[in-house]
């Protein structure tokens, strides 16, 4: 019997995500499943949202929802909103949902209001800070999941602290299929662009709300940049919700730093691969920095990905404490080992669910 797998993104790296799963069922796994794709509409702009269905090759999506919303309430309450007409039309099997977004969130309430099994890709992740928004999407997406696919031990561990031990698997990270699958058979990452040369600037990311919305937080991380700036190139990829505060704050990027307008997937990832260290606040990026075997420096009070930091392989400098650190930020980078052990499985975690699912 084909079931039916409701998928549901609305985030830029649920896009990337999604396609592991798409691509498989598309193809050798078309007789066991239909896969509806629903794109809940969070990210909008074009460089946020389209331009990755284009990249990757994702199908179109079946169900395109219009929000409109402002605040994370709204968004989360329209998306349950129209989601529910949506599940009602297309009678799913299974809601499959991607990470700790608000569009995650709402389709995990969604599916336990509705009774129809609920599957989390990327489950048992926690940074128990309960003040930032993706951990409580995440706490809340795990209780309510039948089936939890986790990228690392680590997670396992961590939902089983919880009481979470039924049906959950630990089948590596599905970044890293698809890191793989474009990186592999691709020889175009050695193009450089902006008159960059190999090895010799850092890539940084900043968007997560508890640094860019607080305008002090936000001070010293573009302070701590542009001081870095002044003797290192410095390429930052600038998130709409970081370009708004920037603004609303009044907060002044050095003129030495190459800002450029969120990038499409394979930019990003030709970014890192040729760069000499990622500076980011991404739960994603620090990953994707670790597959190409680039040091990373992460701007949070804590990670996700605790095993990178413990291998030495990522380091933490709190935003609260930048002015004091921000000196030795390429020093700490120089420290690091050279050697990226294997933790995020074997990038062959989109089959390997896909295995369990048909069973
Ligand atoms: C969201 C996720 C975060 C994820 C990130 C990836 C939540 C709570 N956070 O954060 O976990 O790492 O996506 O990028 O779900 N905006 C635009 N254009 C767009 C999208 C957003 O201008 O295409 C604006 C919105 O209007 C909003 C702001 O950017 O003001 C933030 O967008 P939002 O979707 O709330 O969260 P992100 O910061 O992107």
């Amino acid at each position: 019997m084909r079931r039916k797998i409701l998928t549901v993104v609305g985030a830029r790296p649920q896009f990337i995500k999604a396609s592991v799963i798409s691509r498989l069922i598309e193809g050798e796994y078309n007789e066991d499943f239909q896969e509806v794709l629903v794109h809940t509409g969070q990210h909008y702009d074009n460089n946020m949202s389209a331009i990755f269905f284009e990249e990757l090759k994702i199908k179109k999506p079946n169900h395109k929802l219009v929000l409109n919303t402002k605040t994370d309430v709204s968004q989360v309450s329209k998306i349950i909103f129209l989601l529910e007409q949506v599940i009602i039309k297309e009678d799913p099997d299974f809601i499959l949902t991607y990470g700790d977004t608000n569009s995650t969130l709402a389709a995990a309430l969604t599916a336990s209001k509705m009774s129809i099994k609920l599957i989390h890709i990327e489950a048992g992740l926690r940074s128990y800070r309960y003040g930032m928004q993706e951990e409580i999407n995440r706490v809340v997406t795990d209780k309510l999941s039948q089936f939890l696919f986790c990228p690392n031990k680590e997670a396992v561990v961590n939902l089983r602290k919880e009481g979470i031990v039924d049906n959950v698997f630990n089948t590596g990270d599905i970044m890293l299929d698809s890191f793989n699958y474009f990186t592999l058979k691709n020889s175009k990452f050695n193009v450089l662009k902006n008159n960059l040369s190999y090895n010799d600037y850092f890539f940084v990311t900043v968007h997560r709300a508890e640094n860019v919305d607080n305008i002090d937080r936000l001070h010293k991380i573009i302070s701590a940049l542009n001081f870095l700036a002044l003797n290192t190139k410095i390429i930052f990829s600038i998130h709409p919700r970081t370009k708004k505060n920037l603004n609303k704050f009044n907060i002044k990027v050095s003129p030495k730093i190459n800002c450029i307008e969120p990038q499409p997937y394979l930019s990003v990832i030709n970014y890192i691969f040729n760069c000499f260290a990622v500076i980011t606040d991404s739960g994603g990026l620090q990953k994707e920095a670790y597959f190409a075997n680039k040091p990373c420096i992460t701007l949070r009070d804590e990670t996700e990905w605790k095993e990178t930091v413990n291998l030495g392989l990522n380091k933490i400098f709190k935003p609260d404490e930048l002015e004091f650190s921000k000196d030795i930020i390429s020093k700490s980078i120089l420290e690091m080992p050279t050697n990226f052990p294997q933790i995020f499985g074997d990038g062959n975690c989109g089959r390997k669910i896909l295995e369990i699912l048909k069973k």
